[in-house]
């Protein structure tokens, strides 16, 4: 099948009105191979994956001893009897509580997954029911993890959703200690939000949320989906600020870009409910070998290689590169910020997001715009880009910038 036939098929029995919109914006190819940080479509041309999955490539596509530790699983025992112990399930578990802190580990199959876990514990545990998000979080799309999410486009046709949630302003700490009261079971937060548009908390706000909780005797829940192993700059994203949470949710890059693997952690006090009731939460697949080798062979890839330290150096080198091209064009770009390799691009007006992801796409870069955000587009490039792949993004920004300023002229006329 060629590439028209399969967008084709796409269309016809996929996502119709999604084709369209990327017919639309110029961004209809079809994924053939990856390596490393590059892509490549069905007709042979090569791009940078400064998207990287939404995070899910922070080793990079097909990181070698990830594939390596999956194909030895796949030829022993891809699939766990789920009646004796998984081994590699067992080993996953110690290699991240040595990494992390946190003493105990479920694994599940996404991140929305692990989100539902971490709520349903915090309820279990503390035997109390309110839940506390923040606008703009985004926690994926199960009915807990959306009922906590802080976007109501998102949430309107669903409801009703999960009683007992309340949304606070993202960033507000006064807002957060008039919503905490006794009945409030966990507080959930990401330390940088990521679908939201990238938003950095101001200095000090994850250290005075967990004060907060322990002052009203709740759980603090991290989502660390998007933020952890490795791309703010550090392993978890909590440790900028010297935080732990009680519970944190992990996903995306855990799996090595190989294999889809949600985790959720926890302190023993936390994990409490799942120690009085072992069976009272399970899932099939939940675990599984090929999950927790990929997951087991990643986070000893991400500690060996320190991939955190490249993140930042790489993440600050190419946000200076961005924002000095950004500040050429202030009708176009109102901000560039984030950390580590966790980026976004404001654009002045939300019209402006889907044509620059088609002229980026002409430069051969591939980005995103935020899911709750689409003013903003994100740049989450893998962990391993070096300087070259921090020129080629910066040049195709330039690049993109020219286009789009043309773009806004006739737009004026
Ligand atoms: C912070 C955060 N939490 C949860 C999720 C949901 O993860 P998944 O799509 O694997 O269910 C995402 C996905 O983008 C996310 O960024």
């Amino acid at each position: 099948m060629n590439s028209d036939e399969i967008i084709q098929n796409y269309h016809d029995h996929i996502n119709p009105g999604l084709a369209d919109l990327l017919q639309l914006g110029g961004l209809a190819a079809v994924d053939d191979r990856a390596e490393g940080s590059y892509v490549w479509d069905m007709d042979g041309n090569k791009y940078l994956d400064a998207v990287g999955g939404y995070g899910v490539f922070g080793l990079g596509h097909r990181p070698p001893k990830v594939i390596q530790r999956v194909k030895e699983t796949l030829d022993r025992m891809p699939m766990a009897s789920k009646i004796f112990v998984s081994p590699s399930e067992a080993e996953l578990g110690y290699v991240l509580s040595k990494a992390t802190g946190y003493e105990y580990f479920m694994f599940l199959n996404s991140g929305s997954e692990a989100v539902e876990t971490a709520l349903k514990l915090a309820r279990l545990t503390s035997g109390k029911q309110t839940l506390i998000g923040m606008t703009n979080g985004y926690h994926g799309i199960t009915y807990g993890a959306l009922s906590v999410s802080g976007r109501d486009f998102y949430k309107e046709p669903f409801k009703p959703l999960l009683p007992g949630v309340k949304i606070v302003q993202y960033g507000d700490i006064e807002a957060l200690r008039n919503a905490l009261d006794e009945n409030v079971a966990a507080v959930i937060l990401e330390p940088i939000q990521g679908e939201g548009g990238v938003n950095v908390p101001p200095d000090g706000y994850l250290r005075a949320v967990r004060k907060a909780c322990d002052d009203a005797g709740c759980f603090l829940i991290l989502d660390e989906i998007q933020t952890g192993m490795g791309r703010t700059g550090k392993l978890l994203a909590e440790e900028w600020e010297d935080v732990r949470a009680d519970i944190v949710c992990l996903g995306k890059a855990l799996g090595g870009g190989v294999v889809p693997i949600g985790a959720v952690g926890a302190n023993e006090k936390a994990w409490q409910g799942f120690i009085d009731n072992p069976l009272i939460h399970e899932s099939t697949f939940g675990g599984n070998p090929l999950a927790t080798s990929a997951g087991i062979a990643s986070v000893q890839e991400i500690l060996d290689k320190h991939i955190w330290d490249n993140a930042y150096t790489m993440g600050t080198k190419l946000i200076n590169a961005l924002k000095s091209e950004a500040e050429k064009y202030p009708n176009l770009i109102k901000e560039v910020r984030g950390r580590g390799l966790l980026i976004g691009i404001e654009m002045a007006q939300e019209g402006y997001g889907l044509p620059m992801m088609g002229f980026m796409l002409e430069e051969k870069t591939l980005v995103a715009y935020a899911l709750n955000n689409p003013r903003v587009i994100r740049i989450e490039p893998p962990l391993i880009i070096g300087d070259e792949e921090v020129e080629w993004i910066a040049n195709a920004f330039s690049n993109a910038l020219v286009k789009l300023q043309d773009l806004a002229k006739d737009l004026e006329v």
